[in-house]
């Protein structure tokens, strides 16, 4: 498959009514990581995520009648304000699939988007933005010309789009577990889009992800930025081979029910992404010091207690911590009187195992 075989239709007459439609899709965290990419948004290993239930953005999308073509004409709404610096980033996103919506530049655009979960909060917004545009122009795409897709081919194609737009957003598109990047260990696995895992022992679908905030300023170093310092790193050939080998016996682990192996390759795996931003030729640490007494009181918390809790970090200082529903009561005790007691600038924010996107009008 290849780009160009996403490639879709013009319009022959103008639309003469506004026409909208809107989704609603979550954010995922990615439990072995997506870090450093390579061609049109391509990963240079594959990835493994969850995907969360209360983190989610709701985007809809209006194509209105226009007399004159030319570029994107795209009117930018987040959270009931107009918000321009949003808006040109979506706008060159937008540009970058017009061969595949070549109708984008014959109609007037409007997003109005919203979030359930506040900015720089450790959550992947630009996962749950993206993967709910992908699927408004997916449906918008099918509605204005009689499209025809199966669910599978229309999920593929939305995680597709969504890819382009950020890399971890392709993983958005289905429930529970993802996998984004070629996999020996998943038939089906693709670069170009994520499938979903559909082995999963029931014991996983009861994961909780409580999200605990140490610090929501602007990160020093994007996640893009960080994806750059990936090329000519002294370790990338073996973490690529690292990430292959944590996805294919975490896809074991999450069959067969094995919460032992969950948590060593999570844990090794969040290690590993704050260990390569340190050791890149310019090196930079997103973990701050109340992240590493967190993340070493998780560690000694479930050798003092026995409690099947682990965490995993994105690219920045927020740890998830992630433990099973029949312990909730324990862990939640742990974490108020233990884990943020020393810190009441600590936030929490509690989610889990999600089902995916949801078309809301
Ligand atoms: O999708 P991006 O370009 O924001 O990169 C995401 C990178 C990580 O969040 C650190 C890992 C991942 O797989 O989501």
């Amino acid at each position: 498959m290849t780009h160009s075989d996403f490639n879709g239709f013009r319009l022959t007459t103008a639309i003469s009514d506004p026409i909208s439609v809107s989704w609603q899709s979550p954010s995922n965290i990615a439990l072995v990581k997506y870090w450093g990419k390579t061609g049109l948004q391509l990963p240079v290993n594959p990835s493994l995520s969850m995907t969360l239930a209360k983190a989610y953005t709701q985007t809809k999308l209006t194509a209105m009648p226009r007399e004159t073509e030319g570029g994107i004409e795209l009117d930018f709404w987040f959270e009931g304000l107009q918000n321009v610096a949003f808006g040109q980033r979506i706008s060159k996103f937008l540009n970058s699939v017009t061969d595949i919506f070549p109708w984008l530049v014959q109609v007037n655009l409007k997003i109005e988007s919203q979030n359930t979960f506040p900015h720089s909060a450790g959550i992947a917004s630009s996962a749950s933005a993206f993967s709910a545009l992908a699927l408004c122009l997916c449906t918008l795409d099918a509605d204005l010309f009689g499209i025809m897709l199966d669910e599978n081919e229309f999920r593929a194609k939305a995680s597709y789009i969504a890819r382009l737009g950020s890399g971890s957003a392709c993983r958005s598109l289905f429930p529970g577990f993802t996998v984004w990047g070629a996999s020996k260990a998943l038939s089906g696995s693709s670069n170009l889009f994520a499938v979903p895992v559909e082995e999963v022992h029931p014991v996983f679908e009861t994961l909780c992800d409580t999200i605990i905030l140490v610090n929501r300023k602007e990160k020093p170093v994007s996640s893009s930025e960080g994806h750059n310092r990936m090329v000519g790193h002294p370790f990338a050939e073996a973490r690529i081979k690292q990430a292959k080998n944590n996805t294919t016996e975490l896809l074991q682990a999450l069959k067969s029910g094995d919460k032992q192996t969950f948590i060593r390759i999570v844990e090794n795996e969040a290690f590993t992404l704050h260990s390569l931003m340190m050791t890149s030729e310019q090196g930079f640490m997103l973990m701050q010091p109340e992240t590493v007494r967190i993340i070493t009181r998780i560690q000694e918390l479930r050798r003092e207690t026995g409690l099947d809790i682990c965490f995993t970090l994105d690219a920045g200082p927020n740890i998830h911590l992630l433990y099973f529903k029949e312990q909730f009561e324990q862990v939640n005790k742990l974490i108020v009187e233990d884990l943020v007691e020393n810190n009441e600038q600590n936030m929490l924010i509690y989610d889990s195992f999600g089902f995916g996107p949801v078309k809301v009008g």
